[in-house]
């Protein structure tokens, strides 16, 4: 193996830093260095995080969507797509049937949809921490900070908001709609109420360069983030990307695995996107330094219609079967399934949370 590569990577997982260069070698390496980099992820997660893997539910709530990216298919635009929308009694079932499956937390996730008030998600985030002692995870994309305040008032623990890009330029030739400083804001916001957050990337998106990618890692670092979630581009017929190369399985596991050495405390899922464009992309992922995975708990019926990218995996089974299906990727991996809520173990969430 070059010996250039293996000094980067112990470098990184010694000091959990690297530069813009660095990050953009690391990137290109293959072949010995490639499996000498996803070891020393493996490691600094067994490390820092142990071999328990957390499991958040994922209900996505309203495939509304009033933006316009240009890669996903909720995109406003998309008009033949049949739309959505669960009330407070339905996400509250849903909730309760997914703790005897044994989850500690739900992610609420949704297209930019404002017909939920501020107020509505607070009510729902309030019941579902006192009726269910659940966990939650808020994704319902940018909105006003004071609606940001509400729902941490209510008790929402997390927020999270893909920075999508770092690439000021490619961020703003993908969302006809949304501006970089925007989100930044919003993010620096959902730091400064106290969220656990959780941002992350697409990887392989049309015009997007090693040094994007690098910037994406920087800015997580930066940010400091709770979570990361890193998944590859997957081209959607029905958008205008729809003639798009999609990002490779190995880019993404090389972007995961570098965000491990970077930030050795940050939850990092297997991400969905990953497990629909390999059939071992999540056990790949969970070997290359992430630590969480994120099943659907969507009743069957809306699963098809939350269709972000085609070919998503699940689409025909429940909630109960997902569970043991992941339960049986963690185990044949020797690794379990974490028990608690999953908090971030950063010393500023555990101290009194448990
Ligand atoms: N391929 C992969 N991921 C996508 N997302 C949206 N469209 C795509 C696509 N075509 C991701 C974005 C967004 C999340 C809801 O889904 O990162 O934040
Ligand atoms: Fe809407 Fe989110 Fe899809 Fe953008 S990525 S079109 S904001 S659902
Ligand atoms: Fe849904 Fe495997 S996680 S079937």
């Amino acid at each position: 193996m070059q010996k250039e590569y293996e000094g980067i990577i112990n470098q990184a997982r010694a000091e959990h830093n690297l530069g813009r260069e660095g990050i953009e070698k690391l990137l290109s390496c293959d072949g010995q260095a490639l499996d000498f980099l996803f070891a020393a992820a493996d490691q600094v997660r067994r490390t820092f995080m142990g071999d328990a893997v957390h499991l958040r539910g994922l209900i996505e709530f309203s495939n509304y969507c009033e933006s316009n990216c240009a890669y996903c298919g909720l995109r406003e635009s998309h008009k033949t797509l049949p739309r959505y929308r669960l009330d407070a009694a339905e996400i509250l079932a849903i909730a309760g049937a997914a703790v005897p499956l044994g989850y500690k937390t739900v992610v609420l996730q949704s297209g930019e949809d404002s017909y939920y008030s501020a107020e509505m998600i607070a009510e729902i985030t309030c019941r579902l921490k006192e009726e269910l002692s659940l966990a939650v995870t808020l994704s319902l994309g940018e909105r006003a900070e004071e609606d940001y305040r509400l729902w941490r008032d209510a008790g929402a623990d997390r927020y999270l908001l893909k920075h999508e890009t770092a690439d000021a330029e490619l961020y703003s030739s993908l969302h006809p709609d949304m501006a970089w400083e925007n989100r930044k804001k919003c993010l620096y916001t959902l730091r400064e109420l106290g969220y656990q957050v959780g941002s992350g990337c697409m990887v392989g998106l049309p015009g997007q360069t090693l040094t994007s990618l690098a910037a994406d890692l920087l800015f997580l670092k930066e940010l400091d983030v709770e979570m990361a979630g890193i998944g590859p581009f997957i081209p959607n017929p029905n958008t205008p990307l729809a003639k798009a190369q999609r990002g490779t399985v190995e880019l993404t596991l090389k972007m995961i695995a570098i965000a491990r050495l970077l930030m050795p405390q940050t939850h990092l899922p297997a991400t969905t996107a990953l497990g629909s464009v390999d059939s071992k992309g999540r056990q790949k992922a969970l070997v290359a330094g992430a630590n969480v995975v994120m099943p659907n708990i969507t009743p069957n019926k809306y699963r098809r219609l939350y269709e972000i990218y085609p070919n998503k995996i699940c689409l025909d089974d429940n909630p109960a079967h997902c569970r043991n299906c992941i339960g049986g990727i963690i185990s044949s991996l020797g690794r379990t399934v974490a028990e608690g809520a999953g908090h971030s173990p950063k010393e500023q969430f555990t101290l009194g949370l448990g």
